[in-house]
């Protein structure tokens, strides 16, 4: 439950928090967000997701809202009147206010959105036990290392997946390989063991639990492989799964029906899993 928010310098309670209708994040997606994992009071990853809101908004010359120092204790205020220690907080930054109009106005203030909602991520049975994916067109822009708030070919995604019954979608670009999850990237483990997740560039968000997850696994010497993956691939593959801050590293079952593997958690995503989980606990 949201109670307390950060908007534009206030704290407030929720249902009196407002945003200018003007706004050119409401208008135009004209926007970007970071997501971050709150494990027992500990913010996973900060640094990294707030160097990714600095990568994103120099790309789209919106100018940082507060410090990182700020920025940091706003967070920590959202937190602390919220009294949340398990869930995860969203962070928005518009390029701010303006007359609606596509030509993007010089020197306007961001506005600056701070969230946290509670909730167990590491209890959640699909990270538990593993959920189905079905796979997609990838009907988005190009540049999707930039993490904005322009999100509707994602919802789509990820509303089709549920309706089929799967609990994310994986997106194939024009050449039939596979781009990243709705809100995940997304990762095979081939039945050689080797384990695959496609590179960074702008064709998908350089996820930091992707980025965590692949340091974890250098740590416990996988076979590890930088490259992309076809559709095909995936549906051989030994175990599938993917990575987010509030997905963490959750099973793929099946992919469009076919069973992946033996169709139960596989040991390599599980001892990643169990890696990440101790990573997010000591952070
Ligand atoms: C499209 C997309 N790819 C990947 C990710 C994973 O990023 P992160 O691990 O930083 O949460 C997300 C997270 O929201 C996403 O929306």
């Amino acid at each position: 439950m949201l109670k307390c928010v950060y908007v534009n310098g206030q704290f407030l309670q929720r249902r009196n928090a407002m945003i200018d209708v003007e706004d050119r994040g409401f208008n135009f997606g004209d926007a970007v967000y970071e997501v971050i994992f709150l494990n027992n009071g500990i913010l996973v990853d900060e640094e990294e997701h707030l160097n990714r809101l600095e990568y994103s908004l120099s790309e789209l010359s919106i100018a940082l809202p507060k410090s990182r120092r700020v920025l940091s204790l706003l967070i920590r205020e959202v937190i602390r009147l919220n009294k949340i220690t398990n869930g995860f907080v969203y962070l928005q930054v518009s390029r701010g206010v303006a007359p609606r109009d596509h030509l993007i106005p010089d020197n306007i203030t961001p506005s600056l959105v701070i969230m946290a909602r509670s909730s167990n991520l590491i209890e959640k049975p699909s990270i538990r036990n593993g959920v189905s994916v079905i796979t997609v067109p990838d009907l988005r822009w190009h540049r999707r290392d930039i993490k904005t708030t322009q999100l509707i070919a994602n919802c789509l995604a990820k509303s089709d997946a549920v309706k089929a019954g799967a609990g994310e979608a994986w997106m194939v670009d024009e050449n039939g390989a596979i781009t990243e999850g709705s809100s995940s990237n997304a990762w095979i483990v081939t039945t050689n063991r080797e384990l695959i997740t496609r590179p960074p560039s702008s064709e998908i968000l350089n996820g930091i639990t992707r980025r965590t997850i692949i340091e974890l696994a250098k740590e416990e010497r996988l076979d590890f492989h930088e490259r992309g993956f076809t559709t095909s691939e995936a549906l051989k593959a030994a175990e599938a799964f993917f990575t987010s801050a509030t997905s963490l590293a959750t099973p793929v079952l099946s992919i469009d029906g076919q069973q992946i593997g033996s169709g139960k958690v596989g040991p390599v995503t599980k001892k990643l899993q169990a890696m990440y989980v101790k990573f997010a606990s000591s952070a």
